[in-house]
């Protein structure tokens, strides 16, 4: 049979709740590789690890009220890991402005992945996830948007300059 938009949305929604689950562990962990010296590097990205449960949690929720649960697609690491090994957890020897960068793209992956979810919620006239990824993806483009304001500073403090 066929996959129909329904199968679609919810195959995809638990998708986005593997990647934040992800993305928690693994921002997390460069909040704590940082938190000495740049603090407010990590502070942000403890802030952003906040927001990311909290997307969990109302993606979650989303797929409770579809019918379905939370359990993940079987190829999310292998998805992950086409994208280069800076989607692990924090690495060994990782530099701050690698940390950045990676950082960066992580947020960048899942603004297109909700984009995506978002359109197909439309298709699928799932208003209320179409609402509820709305209000979820903006987190992600403000945090993006402040890893690229940072970049450079981080950039120049790492050299010294
Ligand atoms: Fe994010």
């Amino acid at each position: 049979m066929a996959e129909t938009t329904h199968d679609t949305l919810i195959a995809w929604l638990q998708e986005a709740h593997a990647f934040a689950q992800h993305g928690e562990t693994m921002l997390g962990g460069r909040a704590e590789a940082l938190s000495s010296d740049y603090p407010v590097l990590s502070n942000r990205l403890n802030e952003h690890v906040a927001e990311t449960r909290q997307h969990r949690r109302e993606i979650a929720q989303l797929l409770d009220d579809l019918g379905a649960d939370t359990s993940t697609a079987k190829d999310i690491g292998g998805k992950l890991s086409a994208l280069g090994h800076s989607w692990g957890t924090q690495l060994s020897g990782e530099t701050p402005v690698q940390a950045v960068a990676a950082s960066i793209a992580f947020e960048h992956f899942e603004i297109a992945n909700y984009r995506a979810l978002i359109a197909v919620a439309d298709i699928a006239e799932a208003g209320q996830v179409k609402a509820t990824l709305e209000s979820l993806v903006a987190d992600d483009v403000a945090m993006s948007q402040w890893l690229d304001d940072t970049l450079i500073d981080i950039t120049r403090r790492y050299v010294g300059a």
